[in-house]
């Protein structure tokens, strides 16, 4: 599998070895089902919102998957930041380049890769509401429980994640990792092996 090739190439070098959580069979299945779970809500005037960096991986394969449902969002990006270098939350959330659409009265789908303390999709959710949207439903590829600053409840979720920092599938560490096909582990970031004993955990 493609996915093992690449985590096999890191392992050579005296790079980092990235653990597979999610490969890209899996990750490619569940966005096909999310996809399904979206249409079947109907929604009307459709914007997808993806918030960048880390969600445009997945961004760009859902919005193709919602292409082969029978819906036509359109697209919008949204760039925030809480984290600066590393892996620490600062826990303020900051617009680095808004949307240019116009959400009043429709349907939005906001799109991010992880919803941890929830403080990012929160600050999205609230300005897109305050904005005007009719709508705005959260999509999150992965989630991770327990880590919640803020209460929010995502309607869509790829995957639970194992409290460890991911990388891959549009995430990074410090700018690297982002072209990963699948979503890892870097070895040295986490030292929890036993939770890889258990696939889709
Ligand atoms: P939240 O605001 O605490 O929910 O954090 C969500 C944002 O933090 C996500 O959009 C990610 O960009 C980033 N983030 C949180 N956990 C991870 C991780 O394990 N790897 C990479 N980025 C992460
Ligand atoms: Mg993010």
């Amino acid at each position: 599998m493609a996915s093992d090739f690449f985590a096999g190439l890191m392992t050579m070098s005296t790079a980092p070895r990235i653990r597979v959580l999610f490969d890209e069979g899996t990750i490619a299945k569940r966005n096909e089902a999310l996809a399904q779970e979206i249409a079947a809500a109907k929604p009307q005037n459709l914007l997808v919102v993806a918030v960048l960096k880390g969600s445009f991986m997945f961004a760009a394969d859902l919005i193709r998957a919602l292409h082969r449902v029978g819906l036509s969002p359109q697209v919008e990006f949204v760039h925030l930041s809480s984290y600066l270098d590393g892996t620490v939350s600062t826990g303020n959330v900051t617009i680095l380049r808004d949307v240019e659409s116009d959400v009043r009265g429709r349907d939005v789908l906001l799109v991010d890769d992880i919803l941890e303390s929830g403080r990012t999709v929160t600050f999205a959710k609230d300005l897109l509401m305050a904005r005007g949207a009719k709508s705005v439903k959260t999509a999150v590829l992965l989630e991770k429980p327990g880590k919640r600053a803020v209460q929010i409840h995502p309607d869509y979720v790829g995957f639970t994640c194992p409290d460890v920092f991911v990388v891959g599938y549009g995430m990074d560490v410090a700018h690297s990792y982002r072209q990963l096909p699948f979503v890892g582990v870097v070895d040295h970031l986490d030292n929890s092996p036993d939770l890889f004993d258990k696939p889709g955990s």
